[in-house]
């Protein structure tokens, strides 16, 4: 991550205030609650994302975009020195989705610009057989900038979001800290009833250098 003088000023205030806020409370929901109405100041603050944009565009210093994130489309805005939260950009291609997958943490996530769709789901299995997961969708919407919605950690959180549009829009995303420790997050094939996970590309090249050293080892 860059030094601290690369954060905009504007969402270093916005996180100095996030933080405090977050403080006071005790569990993920109240988390949520407390971030949920301030969230549009940052959402609709369009300067300062397209100066991030433009940035990014240019190969600026900030946003690191190298910075491992488990999404392509995804790059970090900003880590919470105490862990509380991170701030995260995502870009999304037009008729971009992402696969149907969970959280480690709770979010609060909300367009920038254009409009999001968001396919929420719950998990109806016992858990008990690998790599089977039954899902019954609970609802769908499509949000615009100025509102957002939220995921609790696990199961209280298992969506699908993308971009129903022709254009490219920009997506804002806060997420906590993680529940559980885990290097991957679940994805979910709903019309196959499969559960798999997803890792980040660093982790995922790990796994696959282990793999193909047990292959090594046998021939
Ligand atoms: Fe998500």
């Amino acid at each position: 991550m860059n030094g601290k003088s690369d954060i905009p000023d504007a969402l270093r205030e916005f996180t100095d205030r996030l933080r405090l806020g977050l403080k006071g409370c005790t569990s993920a929901l109240s988390m949520v609650q407390f971030l949920r109405p301030m969230f549009s100041e940052l959402s609709l603050n369009t300067a300062l994302f397209r100066d991030i944009l433009r940035s990014i565009e240019g190969g600026g210093p900030y946003p690191d975009i190298s910075y491992p994130t488990m999404f392509d489309s995804e790059v970090i805005l900003f880590n919470d020195p105490e862990r509380f939260f991170t701030v995260r950009l995502f870009i999304w291609g037009p008729g971009q989705y992402d696969p149907v997958h969970d959280h480690s943490s709770w979010g609060v996530i909300g367009p920038v610009s254009g409009d999001l769709d968001v396919v929420n789901y719950e998990r109806v299995d016992d858990g008990k057989k690998a790599g089977h997961a039954v899902l019954r969708e609970t609802g769908r919407m499509t949000i615009s900038p100025g509102e957002n919605y939220y995921v609790l950690p696990l199961h209280g959180g298992i969506h699908k979001t993308g971009n129903p549009s022709g254009e490219t829009i920009v997506q804002v995303s806060i997420y906590g800290r993680p529940t559980v420790k885990r290097d991957f997050i679940n994805g979910y094939d709903p019309d196959q009833n499969r559960v798999f996970p997803i890792y980040a590309p660093k982790t995922k090249k790990k796994i696959l250098a282990a793999d193909a050293l047990r292959h090594f080892d046998r021939t």
